[in-house]
């Protein structure tokens, strides 16, 4: 099945409004959404020092120029990778006197002698890039038990009040212990002086370190925390080096609970944890509208700015969640749901932090369109508006609802096949297949072409190699109401079609006409969203998201989006425009522009219209 969906963009369902931040702060943080690399997504818990400067070192060759500065170590760099350990295990964590955790040196070599992150971080910073580390909330059930004495940083010694030394069970809330590691980690009470003694000395370590990132869990979202985080941000503020504030995770946050956070923090998880499930990415699309329409992205942070995060992007080679393995697995999002997760993460503004393990050519390159898309200034979520719908279907060639296809003979190429009756609105503009330059490269294929004389292969118009096909599943009879769709092109005779004078379209398999059904006009608009942002240069960038399970021609007039972003400025008489994934250009749009996107796909188009140049 086929739908066209189009947008009426004349009220929008979302929208923020971004870009007009004066420049004052000259070292404002997080001026930008932070991106980098984070090691969870594939290595869980068990990275090594040599695997994770590995990393941090092509990173630095392929990432950095594109704005990825930050590596970051995830959980339990402290636990100690023997039998029985594991990312619940009780016991196994290496403690200094004070209670505060410290590298594995089995893990991490260089920390042997009290040197912590030290090395690491010289390493990384050697390479140009920024140190980051994960930790957890409060304080330890291991520093708990052992009830080691908590440091006053100050006096250098044991942190004394009321004429007496206080410890790890004075300040350890056992009822509030870790939700989802409740043997590792519980809340310090931080209405105690030695409460907060113990949060700065952890904090103040990682600065001496050389820490220039923390990502904070298990103090967000369903486990809320904002004593420990008001504390945490604090000290941080105070300290001479600058650490970026990171929350994670985001489960069940929503923007009221985000504002009572924001100022005091650079970036948020907004989602519990992303995987490579399309559920997955689906999930983050309401939640990512309902930020920008709340005017979350963006705004005031800790010295500087706030984003809400979508998590790390688990492209390339990964692990699974809670394993005790490293990388042992490729991603299992397809090319279009990986295109479509950077494409809203770009749109959205999110952080994006790299989750997979190297070498994956294709995520580093989808990577870097994504840093040609955090740019962008002001956007729009436009979604939910779809009026009408068209679906494509099979049907008999003498039922007279076949007809209404022609040749455009237009002077760009390739040639179009449009159809162009019973259009259920005339806001409309035609459903248009391109015809396929024939290319022949074997004497195989030239015996193909004899077969298939005269008939057409017609591309989807995003793709360059995806062709019309009728179903080949199952045998085909003209009462059926088939379904067409797309799918990569081969001398196959389910991908021929022939043109009758009558306007009908024939396919070689089954001998069926492709119809263009208007009884179906109203279907579910839920499955397709689109964004708009302007550029830095007055360009436009529009996005289609098809959600749906079936290939969906998405259109917008050109007028409607002028409508939708005002300060764009485009004319629709003069718009060229291309799409950036495929890289195809357009020429100039005629009013409106229009797309079959794949099945959990994106198409991103970039307008430049000439009353804006
Ligand atoms: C259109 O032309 C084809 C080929 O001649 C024929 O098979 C078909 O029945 C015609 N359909 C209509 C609706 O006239
Ligand atoms: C542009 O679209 C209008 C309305 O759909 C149509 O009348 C016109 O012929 C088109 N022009 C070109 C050059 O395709
Ligand atoms: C839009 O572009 C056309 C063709 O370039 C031009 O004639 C027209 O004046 C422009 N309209 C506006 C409002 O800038």
């Amino acid at each position: 099945m086929n739908l066209q969906v189009f947008f009426f963009f004349s009220s929008s369902i979302c929208f923020f409004f971004h870009g007009f931040f004066p420049r004052v702060l000259a070292e404002e943080h997080a001026s930008l959404p932070p991106r980098g690399w984070n090691s969870y997504d594939s290595f869980c818990w068990t990275i090594s020092e040599e695997e994770f400067l590995k990393s941090a070192e092509i990173i630095s060759k392929q990432l950095l120029p594109h704005g990825y500065e930050y590596v970051v170590v995830d959980y339990l760099w402290y636990r100690r990778k023997v039998p029985g350990a594991y990312t619940d295990s009780l016991g196994f964590d290496v403690i200094d006197e004070w209670g505060r955790m410290i590298p594995d040196p089995g893990r991490w070599p260089s920390s042997k002698g009290g040197k912590g992150f030290t090395e690491v971080a010289n390493k990384v910073h050697s390479l140009g890039l920024k140190f980051g580390i994960h930790v957890m909330r409060g304080i330890s059930t291991q520093a708990v038990n052992a009830n080691t004495p908590v440091l006053d940083t100050t006096t250098g010694g044991a942190y004394e009040e009321s004429g007496r030394k206080w410890t790890a069970k004075d300040i350890g809330i056992k009822e509030r212990a870790c939700a989802w590691m409740t043997h590792g980690f519980m809340s310090v009470d931080t209405k105690l002086g030695a409460g907060r003694a113990f949060l700065r000395s952890l904090y103040k370590q990682y600065a001496e370190w050389g820490v220039d990132f923390v990502k904070h869990d298990c103090v967000f979202g369903d486990d809320l925390d904002v004593n420990e985080i008001s504390y945490v941000s604090e000290v941080l503020k105070e300290l001479d080096r600058p650490i970026l504030y990171s929350l994670s995770p985001g489960t069940s946050v929503t923007p009221a609970m985000a504002k009572a956070v924001n100022g005091l923090v650079n970036m948020y998880r907004i989602t519990g944890d992303d995987w490579d499930t399309w559920a997955d990415v689906a999930s983050h699309f309401d939640v990512t509208r309902d930020f920008a329409t709340a005017n979350m992205v963006g705004v005031e942070g800790l010295l500087g700015r706030s984003w809400p995060d979508l998590d790390m992007l688990p492209l390339g080679l990964l692990t699974d969640p809670g394993s005790n393995e490293g990388p042992h697995r490729t991603c299992n999002l397809n090319l279009y749901e990986q295109r479509t997760q950077i494409t809203l993460w770009s749109m959205a503004k999110s952080p994006l932090m790299f989750g997979g393990d190297f070498p994956h050519i294709t995520s580093t390159k989808n990577l870097k369109k994504g840093d040609e898309i955090i740019y962008w200034q002001s956007r729009k979520c436009l979604t939910d508006r779809t009026s009408e719908a068209q679906v494509l279907g099979l049907t008999s060639c003498a039922d007279m609802k076949a007809v209404g296809w022609s040749s455009e003979a237009l002077e760009q190429d390739p040639e179009q096949i449009c159809w162009k009756q019973n259009l259920g609105s005339k806001h409309q503009t035609p459903f248009c297949l391109y015809k396929r330059e024939s290319l022949l490269t074997s004497d195989e294929d030239i015996t193909d072409k004899q077969q298939y004389q005269g008939k057409l292969q017609l591309l989807a118009t995003d793709q360059p190699d995806f062709c019309l096909h009728a179903s080949p599943k199952r045998k085909v009879t003209s009462k059926e109401h088939r379904r067409g769709s797309f799918s990569p092109c081969r001398w196959d005779a389910n991908q021929m079609w022939e043109l009758h004078r009558n306007g009908t379209l024939t396919n070689s398999y089954s001998g069926l006409c492709v119809t263009v059904n208007s009884a179906e006009a109203k279907v579910n608009s839920g499955g397709v969203r689109s964004w708009i942002a302007t550029g830095r240069k007055g360009e436009v960038y529009v996005a289609f998201f098809n959600l749906n399970p079936v290939t969906t021609v998405i259109s917008a007039k050109i007028s409607d989006l002028a409508k939708a972003l005002p300060s764009a400025n485009l004319n629709e008489s003069s718009c060229k425009y291309r799409e950036v994934w495929s890289g195809k250009d357009y020429g100039v749009a005629n009013q409106s522009i229009s797309i079959a996107v794949e099945t959990h796909g994106t198409a991103l188009f970039v307008l430049n219209c000439a009353s804006a140049l």
